[in-house]
């Protein structure tokens, strides 16, 4: 399993870089994302999270066949109408918010052979991939919240993991 970096490690505020190398060592990476985030019960899982600043993302929803890789992705267009939906983070146990963004979105991204491919999501998995996505280019679900809301969340947070700095 790998290492989950959370709140307060300044990777998870880095820009990432490009993947340019579709090898056999970026397959295996890939395989270990699956199996931390499957073992953390998380849906979603960015590379930074795990202490990789490149632009690459895993989703997976728990339906059938629905185990996807993202790499070098962009959001290409969302939906004017926006929804509240719940979210949580691997990288800030425990906490969740309600946060508004668009119901679809539509990404371009390759897949590990480097193959381009575009994909319309509606429902959990656009809200994922805007997550996940968000998390490429430093930017946390909590920074999505009001201030107000965030400030007792993180006042929250920091009791519940006072062990950390
Ligand atoms: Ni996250």
């Amino acid at each position: 399993m790998l290492d989950i970096y959370t709140l307060g490690d300044e990777i998870l505020r880095e820009k990432t870089e490009k993947i340019k190398v579709f090898d056999s060592a970026l397959a295996i990476f890939v395989d270990a994302m699956f199996e931390t985030m499957g073992e953390s019960d998380g849906i979603g899982l960015a590379a930074p999270q795990v202490g990789v600043s490149k632009q690459l993302f895993v989703v997976d929803t728990r339906r059938p066949n629905e185990r996807l890789v993202f790499i070098n992705p962009e959001i290409v267009e969302t939906s004017f109408e926006q929804g509240l939906y719940e979210e949580g983070c691997l990288s800030i146990p425990n906490m969740y918010s309600d946060i508004m963004r668009p119901l679809e979105v539509t990404v371009q991204a390759q897949d590990l052979s480097g193959k381009s491919f575009t994909l319309h999501a509606s429902g959990i998995l656009a809200r994922v991939i805007q997550h996940e996505n968000d998390h490429l280019n430093g930017v946390l679900f909590i920074d999505r919240m009001e201030e107000e809301a965030r400030e007792k969340l993180l006042v929250a947070y920091k009791k519940r993991h006072k062990r950390r700095k």
